[in-house]
């Protein structure tokens, strides 16, 4: 493992790839005084696909590392990895590769707590890769916290491709959306609000709105967690007390620098300079 110890005391946001960055965009928003670590495992991503051991592997490595490079709290700004490995992380290995003081946060609890206040008919759908939909993390959380609500779910296997190839604004792209909306909304007609359960698809949101009835609300995470993460610092004055505030944002991936620099705009609206990292 790589050794940066120069970011001690910012927080840690991880994700497969560029996804991730839609919720860094939401929590500079909200919380810019903190120091920010962006970390994408570009080079293995997508993690839709893979297994449980896999992304919760690949997800461990990635945790560590940021706690390597000084993170005291590392968001899992990934469904994915949320899904498959977040427990595991917290339960049984937390204390092996940090201190008591270390913590690690998903997407997907802050996300259930509040997800029952946006629908009226409690049909609620969800749109995930495959593996945020096959693990039922959505509707085992949201059967604790909003027990009334049906949940429905699709998974859209070719959404991350599509979007990290840049290709979900040409006719096909346009086509696989489409059909993954229509299959969602043909599962119930009560469907009155559909979560976007995949951190890369806020940026085809404009598209999916076009292929929805305007009763339906359409929610992204990126505030969601950022409301979270705001108020978990609240009530956790040590976690707080922790972070440095200078404002700063580094980024790094596994894969190639360059292309990270040249992809991220579409996902920050803003040019990054990246570090490639490797992760072992
Ligand atoms: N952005 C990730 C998520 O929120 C998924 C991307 C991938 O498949 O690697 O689930």
């Amino acid at each position: 493992m790589q050794h940066y110890n120069n970011h001690i005391g910012a927080i840690g946001v991880f994700d497969s790839g560029y996804g991730g960055l839609t919720v860094l965009k939401s929590l500079t928003d909200m919380l810019p005084q903190y120091d920010y670590v962006y970390l994408g495992d570009n080079a293995r991503s997508p993690y839709g696909t893979r297994s449980y051991n896999t992304v919760y592997e690949y997800t461990l490595q990635c945790v560590a590392q940021l706690f390597a490079m000084g993170c005291p709290l590392v968001i899992l700004a990934c469904n994915t990895a949320s899904a498959k490995a977040l427990r595991t992380i917290q339960q049984q290995d937390l204390q092996h590769i940090a201190t008591s003081l270390h913590r690690v946060l998903g997407v997907i609890r802050p996300t259930t707590e509040v997800i029952g206040n946006y629908t009226k008919t409690n049909h609620v759908g969800i749109l995930g890769t495959n593996g945020t939909i096959t693990s039922h993390s959505y509707p085992i959380e949201i059967s604790h916290t909003f027990p009334k609500l049906v949940v429905h779910q699709q998974a859209c296997p070719m959404w991350v491709p599509l979007i990290e190839n840049n290709a979900h604004n040409t006719e096909g792209g346009k086509y696989f959306i489409k059909q993954e909306i229509l299959a969602l909304l043909n599962l119930h007609k009560e469907i009155d609000t559909i979560l976007l359960a995949c951190t890369h698809y806020p940026i085809i949101a404009p598209i999916i709105q076009q292929y929805l009835p305007p009763h339906i609300t359409l929610i992204s995470q990126g505030t969601i967690v950022a409301n979270s993460l705001k108020d978990y610092l609240s009530r956790h004055t040590t976690m707080q007390q922790n972070l440095t505030s200078n404002g700063t944002q580094h980024y790094y991936t596994t894969d190639d620098a360059k292309l990270f620099n040249e992809k991220s705009g579409l996902f920050l609206g803003k040019n990054i300079v990246s570090t490639k990292i490797e992760i072992e």
